[in-house]
């Protein structure tokens, strides 16, 4: 006999993003909608913590509405609810688990606390309803994860078995471009900012360190930050033009040497089977060829619209948890700096 179909609602708003969806056996996107706020960010070159979990509130019912609409579902249909219950900031976290809750009360459904790192992770397993089937990652993994707040090399070991090897010791690698957008006046978020601006820029103008953190698994990018800021500050004080392509093409390229090599190398040291690159930073083209053509190993990057906080990656992982019967308690709280390991 075959197995009943597993359909999970997750609900995200660690951050910036207010975002609702409907995925079955952790695998299958039914549906998945994502209201962003960036635009009201913008203009504070960064995320503003009392407005992003304002936005939450107004948005959080249309959204869920919205994914259970888009899904042909009704509530009743679903199976749990998972929603992100750190790390994050904790006044927009708050919202999510709430209306997950007062949606489990009313339902009867079990609620799932996902942790937003494990939630990228499981990007890897998603595809769209109406798309194709990919190989489904095999264990053991080493996964990148790089978003605005992390950048941490976590090996995978099983489903739900993590040991987090290292991390940033001070700026996240979103974070860093985020703040060198800021300076080379490019617009927020910095990310795609700095890419646009790399594309027909030189990445060996400007030999910007690479920070090799010998020993351990853990990033640094303070150095380069501070490389760059000098480096402009010197342009402008000769009174140069800023070479803005060059200084783009030079910083992103400086970042992503790191985190392929780092990546790579710890690939090889626990002798992985498959490598899973996630998190905002997983949008970048140049670390996403960079590392799918130097990886002897099968690499997993999700699609673009998956890379970037979303709330299908919340309902993949609550899968997972799901079949474990592993539900929170109806009285869980948000967890705004819940490590995983
Ligand atoms: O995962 P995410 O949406 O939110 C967090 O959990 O932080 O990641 C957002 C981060 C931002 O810092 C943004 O600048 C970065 O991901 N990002 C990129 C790109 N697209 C987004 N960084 C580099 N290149 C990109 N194309
Ligand atoms: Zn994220």
């Amino acid at each position: 006999m075959s197995q009943p179909i597993i359909r999970i609602l997750g609900i995200e708003t660690s951050c910036d993003e207010t975002a609702a969806a409907i995925v079955s056996d952790g695998r299958v996107i039914h549906s998945s909608i994502v209201a962003s706020q960036v635009d009201l960010h913008a203009e504070y070159g960064g995320v503003f913590p009392e407005l992003a979990s304002r936005e939450h509130v107004k948005a959080i019912y249309p959204i869920v509405e919205s994914a259970l609409k888009q899904a042909h579902l009704t509530i009743d249909e679903i199976d749990a609810i998972a929603v992100t219950q750190g790390p994050g900031l904790a006044g927009s976290l708050v919202v999510g688990v709430n209306m997950a809750k007062g949606l489990s009360l009313a339902s009867g459904k079990p609620l799932i606390g996902i942790n937003h790192l494990e939630g990228h992770i499981y990007s890897a397993w998603l595809y769209a309803i109406d798309g194709n089937p990919h190989q489904k990652p095999r264990f053991p993994i080493m996964a990148l994860l790089v978003s605005g707040g992390h950048s941490e090399l976590i090996l995978v070991k099983d489903h739900l078995t993590y040991q987090r090897l290292g991390g940033t010791l001070d700026d996240a690698a979103g974070e860093a471009f985020d703040k060198i957008a800021r300076l080379l006046d490019l617009s927020y978020p910095g990310g795609p900012s700095i890419q646009k601006a790399s594309e027909g820029g030189n990445p060996t103008t400007f030999p910007f360190p690479r920070a090799k953190l010998e020993g351990t698994w853990d990033f640094s990018f303070s150095g380069v930050k501070t490389s760059v800021l000098r480096t402009v500050e010197s342009l402008q004080e000769e009174s140069h033009p800023l070479p803005i392509k060059n200084l783009a093409a030079s910083f992103q390229a400086a970042v992503i040497d790191v985190l392929v090599e780092k990546t790579l190398e710890a690939a090889e040291e626990f002798d992985v089977s498959e490598i899973i690159v996630a998190g905002g930073v997983s949008a970048n083209q140049r670390l996403r060829e960079k590392i799918i053509s130097t990886s002897s190993r099968p690499v997993h990057i999700p699609p673009l619209s998956l890379c970037t906080d979303n709330a299908a990656m919340i309902a993949g992982a609550g899968y997972f948890h799901y079949i474990k019967k592993d539900f929170s308690p109806a009285d869980f709280d948000v967890l705004p700096t819940w490590p995983l390991s």
